[in-house]
């Protein structure tokens, strides 16, 4: 049995707003989001998360079987461009020409189909080279920590969710960079360590809370899940650095920080 939350884009609630509370479905514990062309579809295995999710969001509820409820959400997915990559899951063909990068993201965030997902990864090919050291900062799928990996970096990726840490197991071995992809459960506030790039991908209250608790020491820093305007000033202020770099698609930007 699966739960479904079904959130909507009407005239009054913008579509960038739609996408941030399709973030927090993830946070409250969806196991799946689908996009579709007037909201998005949550699918839930808890039903009292469904519930609050639901009554969190103003979104409809509803009980389904198995097979409208996560499973249809896969038999939905799709590949996403991003930069040199096409991110897949498994049961899609590889697009030739393009850096292939398989992501399943099980209950964790991270399909690609996020627009704050592709902006980091297209950001990636002009930063990364072999030898450069990653941090990855809430890692979700894994797929910015394997797409690094992918163009020769050795990365170490950080999550509170425990679901992320069979994602990211699942997804660095369905790429073959198993042995350039160390996953770190916990806070990322608790690690330490020096990097030559730091990737974090998160709604702006989670950069201003972790942003100045950070012991990790990092060269360049690029941030995701932010929306064009006000948040970017804030983004700065939170990681105490200037834009070095910026990217923006629809509503979101992702900043290169100095
Ligand atoms: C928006 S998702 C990004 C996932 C992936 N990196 C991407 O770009 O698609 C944010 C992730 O940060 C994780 N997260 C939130 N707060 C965290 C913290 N304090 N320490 C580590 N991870 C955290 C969440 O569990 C979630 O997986």
């Amino acid at each position: 049995m699966h739960h479904l939350v079904e959130v909507s884009c009407t005239t009054d609630r913008p579509r960038s707003e739609v996408e941030l509370l399709a973030d927090t479905l993830w946070v409250l514990g969806a196991v799946g989001v689908q996009e579709l062309d007037d909201g998005f579809r949550a699918a839930f295995v808890d039903e009292a998360a469904a519930l609050l999710a639901a009554d969190r969001l103003g979104a409809t509820y509803h009980r389904v079987g198995d097979r409208e409820g996560l499973d249809t959400w896969r038999d939905h997915a799709a590949v996403h461009r991003a930069g040199p990559f096409v991110v897949r899951p498994p049961w899609l063909d590889a697009v030739p020409g393009s850096v292939d990068l398989v992501i399943d993201p099980g209950g964790s965030f991270g399909s690609g189909s996020h627009p704050s997902t592709r902006l980091v990864l297209s950001l990636l090919s002009g930063l990364v080279s072999p030898g450069t050291r990653v941090v990855d900062l809430g890692t979700g799928s894994g797929v910015l920590a394997v797409a690094a990996a992918l163009l020769g970096a050795t990365v170490t990726a950080v999550d509170t969710d425990p679901a992320s840490a069979d994602a990211v197991v699942v997804n660095r071995a369905a790429n073959q960079v198993a042995d350039r992809v160390h996953f770190t459960m916990g806070d990322a506030s608790e690690l330490e360590g020096d990097f030559d790039l730091g990737l974090c991908n998160m709604t702006i209250d989670l950069h201003e809370r972790l942003g100045p608790s950070l012991a990790v020491d990092v060269t360049t820093l690029v941030v995701g899940g932010i929306l064009r305007g006000e948040q970017e000033a804030r983004v700065c202020a939170a990681h105490s650095r200037g834009v070095d770099a910026r990217r923006v698609e629809g509503e979101w930007a992702a900043l290169v920080l100095r």
